[in-house]
């Protein structure tokens, strides 16, 4: 069985906690695009563990994750964030593995990133992670995979400078590098989830383009990333919040706006803690937007929905979904691909009544509130897609599985 988790937004859904939790019924988790930009958070026995390239299932013990082939991967960054889990307790050692087809992120790449997003006329808004780079030298062909850098004759065409900063990470490297393929098959792994990064909203090709990242957000990247052909993959599950976050530039159809909306930016932001996890720039927020949603179901064949921080609106008083844009006196329901049109689009809100009481401490989905209930059978409804998993909180234990997307059951 192997398992599709994407971001169906701009990112920042809570992948981390979703992938962390599903892990426990997986052989080996694989993350399958991005790079340090990402920020995957989870709450775990009173500890929180903040992941930027390692995949979220490391936190389950035992278990192996793999850095893909889609991924690109900065050994200073990875291996700091690899000593932070070891001060956090994480015995990782023989766990953490990376596939030889992976490409490096070299130091220069990031001061290049910042360079070139600051010479746009208008800026994306890049985490400065040096991954725009890193994905533009791979289609250049001018990029550099694991497997290059570990060995001899191609590292000695590596640049003197990038040579003496990769030299000290290659005997680690070694150890943990992998022919992704061969491994999967020799393994025989039973169940695999497949991990991506971002959200496909911010994908090269589905997303707000060019107000995307440059990896493959989407689901369809999964294969291309982790070395399991197309056909095997089982189902996709598309993680998503009860509201819309994004950080950087670009189109943001369902934005809460000061004087049509007052205070609600400050508020979710506020209570639903709206900051970068990587950047830790404030997250633009904004009504959920079900035209984008419905758009990302179908794109990327999302079998099942997890629907998280839902309890970050347990105060208000009435809750609003976009469900169509107004373009210019007209109401579409389909996601353009103009940035023009998206630029000028106005939501067009269902208004619901709010719960108005904590959800946090839920457990079934039967206990939730009529009017939350409500709201998430409007979301069901509109994307036809299943609501499995309701998140009520940043721990584990605040999960509502209602369908199992192992079992289905
Ligand atoms: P880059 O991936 O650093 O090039 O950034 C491109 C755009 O994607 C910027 O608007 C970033 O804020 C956004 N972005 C990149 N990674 C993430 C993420 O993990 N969560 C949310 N936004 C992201």
């Amino acid at each position: 069985m192997n398992l599709v988790v994407i971001g169906a937004q701009w990112g920042d859904e809570g992948k981390g906690k979703v992938v962390d939790y599903l892990s426990d019924g997986a052989d080996v988790t694989v993350r399958f695009s991005g790079g340090a930009n990402a920020g995957h958070t989870i709450v775990r026995d009173d500890k929180v563990y903040k992941l930027h390239l390692v995949p979220s299932g490391i936190v389950t013990p035992d278990k192996t994750v793999v850095l893909g082939s889609g991924m690109v991967i900065d050994p200073e960054a990875l291996f700091a964030e690899l000593h932070e889990l070891t001060n956090l307790g994480v015995l990782w050692e023989g766990r953490v593995l990376i596939s030889d087809r992976a490409h490096v992120v070299l130091p220069a790449y990031r001061q290049l990133d910042v360079e070139l997003d600051q010479k746009r006329a208008e800026p994306i808004g890049t985490t400065g992670r040096g991954i725009g780079v890193a994905y533009s030298r791979k289609a250049m062909r001018d990029g550099y995979r694991m497997v290059d850098i570990l060995e001899q004759d191609v590292f000695e065409t590596i640049d003197a400078q990038d040579r003496e900063f990769l030299e000290q990470y290659r005997a680690p490297l070694a150890d943990m590098v992998i022919d992704i393929q061969r491994y999967m098959e020799l393994k025989g792994n039973k169940t695999v989830l497949l991990e991506g990064a971002q959200g496909a909203l911010l994908d090269l090709d589905l997303g707000t383009y060019p107000y995307v990242s440059s990896g493959c957000s989407a689901a369809a990247g999964a294969s291309l990333g982790s070395g399991i052909g197309p056909r095997a993959i089982d189902r996709v599950v598309g993680v998503f919040k009860a509201y819309s976050t994004r950080v950087g530039n670009g189109p943001f159809p369902s934005e809460f706006q000061p004087n049509r909306d007052g205070r609600l930016t400050e508020h979710i932001r506020e209570v639903g803690n709206e900051y970068g996890v990587t950047t830790g720039r404030p997250r633009r927020c904004g009504y959920l937007d079900l035209v984008a949603l419905r758009y990302i179901c179908r794109s990327n064949s999302i079998d099942s929905l997890a629907l998280t921080h839902i309890d970050v609106y347990d105060d208000l008083d009435e809750v609003k979904v976009c469900v169509a844009y107004d373009i210019e006196q007209s109401s579409i329901d389909s996601f353009p691909a103009s940035r023009g049109a998206l630029n000028k689009a106005q939501p067009v809100t269902k208004r619901f009544a709010g719960w108005k009481t904590s959800l946090s401490g839920v457990t079934s989905y039967k206990d939730l509130p009529v009017a939350a209930q409500d709201y998430i059978a409007f979301i069901e409804q509109y994307t036809g897609v299943p609501v499995d998993i309701v998140s009520v909180g940043a721990d584990r234990q605040q999960t509502i599985v209602r369908r199992d997307p192992w079992t289905q059951s």
